[in-house]
């Protein structure tokens, strides 16, 4: 027989139709996988992802307990059907060396899918040495996303731990409709560039009941977001929550419609923060409750900079384009590590409008903390601590 046939007579008997859910059942390791962290596992989930997106019904991928070694794999529709789930009980891990995946921008990626879902699972990105070449300023590779979607629908990520990955854990990216829960994403808090989840050009994305701990943004919002949820997320080590950075670009799309929510963050660099280049852009940031969070002694709290310039270049007339409208702060409590507990650094030509703090109490070393605004305007409402500086 040839090795086809053998691979056909091979995947039939191995697909289990599960009739309670009428689910085709693809098992990875059934397929070639190696649990043993060493083989190359990346065929096998090729192959079930091909047989998955193929089939007409809806179909399970399941990835058994154990180590499977993945190299960078693109799962792409669109497919025949709209419900694919991978059930993961096991860990997919990176190559050791990061060479392997290079410069390539993803690991695991995900295109042009609807109604894709990952139940469990952990993804070890093994980022320790290529931070380790970064950070002494040698000459590596930039490093892979660990998982992507990119143009896609219906996307559940449930259960799900990431760790240590190249660069960023999580992006979505040109999504509708993407819900995350019970996320927890680990990496060193001085690891560069390894934000938890960055969210840009979609909507409807809802991040909820996660823990993230890492070395840059916990949840990093871009340019095209919309109607996004954030709910019971715990942030740090990290550089908090940010929207931005904005304005990199002339023509952008607005950030409209973000909810965050019942946020502990823990020695973080910033709580949240909105942050636009000091470049012309016709981007906006529009319609943003930051409410009931807890502050343990975090260096910036409150943040809006839209005079972000990094080594001062690139940055022609030093104003930024963006506008900034309608951001509340409410029941915002806790500790600021340093003096300035509130900073809202706007552009002289295009002031932030509609800032809104109620009920805040930020403190520094028991002390009262202090706010600092520059072309803002806003109003105060409750018991506000630091004052407001509108
Ligand atoms: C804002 O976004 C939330 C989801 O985060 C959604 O439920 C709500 O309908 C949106 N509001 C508007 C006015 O679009």
């Amino acid at each position: 027989m040839s090795n086809t046939k053998v691979y056909i007579v091979l995947s039939i008997l191995f697909i289990i139709v599960d009739s309670s859910v009428g689910s085709t059942v693809f098992n990875v390791v059934n397929l070639g996988a190696k649990p043993d962290g060493k083989s190359d596992s990346t065929q096998s989930f090729v192959k079930a992802w091909g047989a998955a997106c193929g089939s007409v019904a809806s179909a399970t991928i399941y990835v058994p307990s154990g180590r499977y070694l993945i190299k960078n794999v693109e799962f792409k529709g669109p497919c025949k059907n709209t419900d694919i789930t991978f059930r993961i009980d096991g860990s997919l891990v990176a190559p050791s060396d990061y060479n392997v995946i290079g410069d390539l921008e993803n690991w695991i990626s995900f295109q042009w899918v609807t109604g894709v879902s990952i139940y469990g699972g952990t993804l070890d990105g093994r980022g320790i040495a290529l931070w380790a070449c970064k950070l002494a300023n040698k000459k590596c590779p930039s490093g892979a996303t660990s998982l992507s979607f990119t143009n896609s629908k219906d996307i559940v990520i449930n259960g799900l731990k990431s760790l240590n990955s190249q660069m960023f854990h999580i992006v979505i990216n040109g999504c509708e409709n993407v819900n995350m829960q019970k996320l927890m994403i680990t990496a060193s808090g001085n690891s560069p560039n390894t934000d938890g989840i960055h969210v840009q050009l979609s909507t409807g994305v809802t991040i909820m009941n996660s823990g993230i701990k890492t070395g840059d943004d916990c949840i990093s919002i871009g340019p095209g977001t919309r109607n996004l949820w954030i709910e019971h997320v715990a942030c740090g080590p990290g550089h908090g929550i940010s929207i931005g950075s904005l304005a990199k670009d002339l023509d952008e799309q607005g950030v409209q419609n973000v909810t965050v929510k019942t946020i502990v963050f823990t020695g973080t660099q910033n709580g949240m923060r909105i942050k636009a280049w000091g470049r012309p852009s016709n981007g906006f940031v529009k319609g943003v409750l930051f409410q009931h969070a807890i502050m343990k002694n975090v260096q910036n709290p409150l943040v809006i900079d839209q005079n972000y310039c990094p080594r001062n270049e690139g940055c022609p007339e030093q104003v930024s384009g963006i506008k900034i409208s309608e951001v509340a702060y409410e029941d915002i409590q806790g500790t600021s590590a340093t003096q300035v507990a509130v900073k809202f650094d706007c552009s002289t030509k295009n002031p932030c409008k509609q800032i809104k703090l109620e009920n805040v109490k930020l403190t520094y070393q028991n002390q009262p903390a202090v706010s600092s605004c520059t072309n803002a305007d806003g109003s105060v409402h409750g018991v506000v601590e630091p004052a407001g500086c509108f």
